[in-house]
């Protein structure tokens, strides 16, 4: 315990020490720190010869040599070599002051790893052609891979089951529609039947109370 209170206020000490010397020799974001003073950068495409002797001021930058580059702001004191594509690449951008090569892989070859450090794969082809996407220099072709018989396109292996799919619904459809109509017909027959035993029913009841009638009359 009494170790850790001498710590503190120690650590405290070292914060306070190490936030003003950041202060005095705080830079702008385009300056780089050389001695005591603050320098500004060189601009991409040249590199740092010598620092600046007052504050705030330009430092001395050399351009880049051929086959070299700087893309950024900086204080490198040599520029960086341009990659050199390897011959199973071809060049697509050149080789500037500022920016490096970009090489990739030749027509009819790819390679999707991040810095493609083996060589470039040739593209697959696709059985029947089905191809989804070409092959480009950074990724392989994608095939159709539904499984289906030789001769049929992905399309139709699709359409397939779902044209089955649409003639079991009208089936379906046209079966419900029948029993439907059967239901209204066998109802239809049912009420018709009634209303004709109905209308028999009333004379037989005027028979009935005819008699019953005679009967008193008696
Ligand atoms: C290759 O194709 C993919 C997907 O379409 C794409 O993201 C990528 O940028 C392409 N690569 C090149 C070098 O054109």
């Amino acid at each position: 315990m009494t170790r850790l209170r001498l710590l503190l206020p120690l650590g405290l000490l070292l914060r306070v020490a190490v936030c003003s010397v950041n202060t005095i020799t705080q830079c702008e974001m385009d300056e780089f720190k050389h001695e005591n003073l603050c320098c500004q950068q060189c601009s991409p495409g040249t590199y740092l010869l010598n620092p600046c002797q007052e504050n705030h001021n330009k430092s001395e930058c050399a351009p880049c040599d051929s086959e070299h580059f700087i893309s950024q702001k900086n204080k490198e004191p040599r520029c960086f070599p341009c990659t050199e594509c390897r011959d199973d690449q071809e060049e697509v951008a050149k080789c500037s002051r500022t920016a490096d090569r970009v090489c990739q892989c030749k027509q009819g070859t790819y390679c999707d790893s991040e810095n493609c450090l083996e060589r470039c794969h040739t593209c697959s082809s696709c059985p029947d052609g089905r191809v989804i996407r070409k092959c480009n220099a950074t990724m392989d072709t994608v095939c159709d891979t539904f499984d289906s018989k030789p001769g049929q396109s992905g399309s139709q292996c699709f359409s397939t089951p779902l044209g089955i799919v649409v003639i079991i619904a009208a089936f379906i459809i046209i079966i419900g529609a029948f029993i439907i109509i059967i239901i209204i017909i066998i109802g239809a027959v049912i009420i018709f039947i009634r209303k004709i035993r109905d209308r028999r029913a009333p004379n037989n009841v005027n028979a009935t109370t005819s008699e019953e009638n005679i009967q008193l009359c008696k």
